[in-house]
């Protein structure tokens, strides 16, 4: 089994760089048009995008998405990852610890602590996982091993009827996300893996008492198509192709929740899933967002190089305080005032 999880994790890692996983549509962020200011009145030095996010202060309103862990490439990738948000005080999530679990000995790619002591730091466990025999005591040793800010649980059911041997019984896990977050010492985000939260899954998950949900909405990275590349027959893969850019956007999903009042809160919301740039993290904002987070561009990133990454994270930064620039925004709580150009 061990083998099984490492070698799929090797092949992801692979496969999720390859530019034919990334869905065909955009993650809709186009639509969101800030009207420019050509008077400011504001000096560029005054841009400030400072944010707190599990009760810690980021320079940028940012998070390097769930990725992975547990094998040597793996290892390698999650301290460069942890070495660049920890320089540029951004979050950092780390990827599924399901192999921490069944393996100590794999554990020391989840412990980061010591290269990122300063930034929150989030462990992370499939939502398959919790609902299984020991699945809430698995879910709280992560945060231990990571020693975490939060805990992520990802639902990934397209992913799992694709992936041979994936798990299927998903059928209890509402109940055991309740009782995860009324037992966890530290908050608990739900998000998907690129297919999309959409409102009724916001709204069970508010019900249930999450507090933070990530969106990670289709319009960048596929796994429908990555498990599709990965079939073993024509046949698995027929099945899987149909589904390469099924779901909904964070676009979607945040404007629904911007329009529906029984869907207010205080949750805060991740938007992910096709977030490419720093301007696309300041129109999620806009939209409703407390921060944004991608993988693909990190990870492409970080596969060049450590100094790659840091320029990518750095360009991000320079794109959301230009885009607050050009919008009269001195802060964030400005940005998600500015004016729109609704339509032309
Ligand atoms: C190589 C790779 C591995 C991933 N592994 C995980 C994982 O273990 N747990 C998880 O919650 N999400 C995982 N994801 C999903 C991402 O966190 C993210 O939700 C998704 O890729 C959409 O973001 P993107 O379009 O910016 O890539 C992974 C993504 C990539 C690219």
């Amino acid at each position: 089994m061990s083998e099984s999880i490492t070698d799929r994790k090797k092949q992801h890692l692979i496969i999720a760089a390859r530019d034919d996983v990334q869905m065909g549509q955009s993650a809709g962020l186009e639509t969101v048009r800030f009207e420019p200011r050509a008077l400011p009145e504001i000096d560029f030095d005054e841009v400030s995008t400072r944010c707190t996010f599990l009760g810690k202060t980021l320079s940028q309103p940012l998070m390097i998405a769930s990725m992975s862990g547990g094998t040597e490439e793996s290892q390698q990738l999650n301290e460069r990852l942890a070495q660049a948000a920890e320089q540029h005080q951004i979050a950092l999530a780390l990827g599924s610890m399901r192999i921490a679990i069944e393996h100590t000995a794999k554990r020391g790619a989840f412990e980061l602590r010591q290269i990122a002591p300063t930034i929150p730091i989030l462990a992370n466990l499939g939502g398959a996982q919790l609902r299984a025999q020991q699945g809430l005591a698995n879910a709280l040793k992560c945060i231990e091993i990571a020693q975490a800010d939060a805990l992520v649980i990802h639902l990934n059911p397209l992913q799992e009827a694709l992936q041979q041997g994936g798990d299927t019984q998903w059928r209890g896990l509402a109940a055991a996300l309740r009782q995860l977050v009324a037992e966890s010492p530290v908050p608990v985000v739900v998000k998907e893996v690129g297919h999309g939260i959409g409102p009724t899954t916001f709204r069970q998950l508010l019900d249930l008492g999450v507090q933070y949900i990530d969106l990670a909405g289709s319009g960048g990275t596929s796994w429908a198509a990555i498990e599709t590349k990965r079939a073993n027959t024509v046949h698995q893969a027929a099945i899987g192709e149909v589904f390469h850019n099924f779901g909904i956007t964070l676009t979607e999903t945040l404007t629904a929740i911007a329009s529906t009042p029984s869907l207010h809160s205080d949750a805060q919301i991740i938007a992910s899933g096709g977030l490419r740039s720093g301007l696309d993290v300041a129109r999620a904002i806009r939209l409703g967002a407390h921060i944004g987070s991608a993988a693909s561009p990190f990870l492409k990133a970080a596969q060049t190089g450590q100094q790659a990454l840091s320029d990518v994270i750095e360009q991000w930064h320079e794109q959301l305080r230009i885009t607050c620039f050009i919008t009269a925004s001195a802060n964030l709580e400005a940005l998600r005032r500015a004016p729109l150009i609704e339509s032309l």
